[in-house]
């Protein structure tokens, strides 16, 4: 943490060995990150998923880089406490060359760390942003961004042969110098078995609660997006009923005043 309260990348990091629980959560906007700050939460994503719970694709594969800029900007002039961590969306980080100047643009936007997808085939683009002096967290087990070769949101690690690569992509990517790692949809026992095995904190999303924190999609967790939540997604609020409530409010409103 820096001396006027600002968190950075090592301050997560560091929070694992006093074994303080790391909560993160998605915002795409200037007011939902003001709230999240508000309310001290320490890293906010400004996550590829602004695609499905913002902008009406399907999935995440079609984020583009100006998107993520774009939902980036507003983010960081919020000016949040919080780290904001922004994602490289699909098929910008395909080279190492393409994954630093695509990080660039987006930490021009205001983004302090960057997340990617992927374990060992990504570790070239993972060391070029950190000698590019750009931060990284880490993202392995589900990857949304392959979602379509992999036929669905599954829970990866109940293969010996998977918890093996999984365990792999993990050290690897402590390595390489990642300052926290996602975790997505892992199998609990092996999620845990990674948060014991590497140094960095990890970040589970559907993955138990042996991570060393826990990450979940704003809207799944507010309710605002009502037509589909992932099971593991517990809502502490209905903000989809208040929206409507509140608009079939001034529609009546405005019809009895105008009638
Ligand atoms: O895009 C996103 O919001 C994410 C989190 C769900 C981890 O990658």
């Amino acid at each position: 943490m820096e001396p006027n309260g600002k968190i950075t990348p090592e301050a997560i990091r560091d929070m694992k060995a006093r074994r303080e629980r790391i909560p993160a959560l998605t915002a795409y906007d200037y007011p939902t990150a003001r709230l999240l700050d508000e309310a001290g939460v320490p890293l906010i994503l400004v996550g590829d998923s602004v695609g499905m719970v913002v902008l009406g694709y399907p999935d995440t594969t079609q984020v583009t880089l100006a998107e993520m800029r774009h939902h980036a900007a507003a983010v960081a002039r919020a000016k949040p406490r919080a780290l904001v961590v922004t994602d490289l969306p699909y098929h910008t980080y395909e080279t190492a060359q393409d994954a630093v100047a695509n990080a660039q643009i987006l930490a021009q936007a205001g983004a302090e760390a960057i997340k990617l997808e992927g374990g060992v085939s990504v570790l070239p683009e993972i060391r070029a942003l950190r000698e590019a002096g750009i931060a990284v967290m880490g993202h392995i087990g589900m990857l949304p961004q392959h979602v379509r070769e992999e036929g669905g949101y599954k829970i990866k690690g109940r293969s010996e042969d998977e918890k093996e690569r999984l365990l792999a992509d993990a050290l690897a990517l402590e390595e390489a110098g990642v300052f926290a790692l996602v975790l997505e949809l892992v199998e609990p026992d092996l999620a845990g078995e990674i948060t014991s095995r590497v140094k960095v904190p990890t970040i589970g999303i559907g993955s138990g609660t042996r991570c060393d924190g826990q990450i979940l999609v704003t809207h799944d967790l507010t309710g605002a997006f009502p037509w589909f939540r992932p099971k593991f997604a517990v809502a502490k609020a209905d903000v989809a009923s208040a929206i409507r409530a509140a608009a079939a409010q001034f529609v009546k409103d405005v019809r009895g005043v105008s009638g």
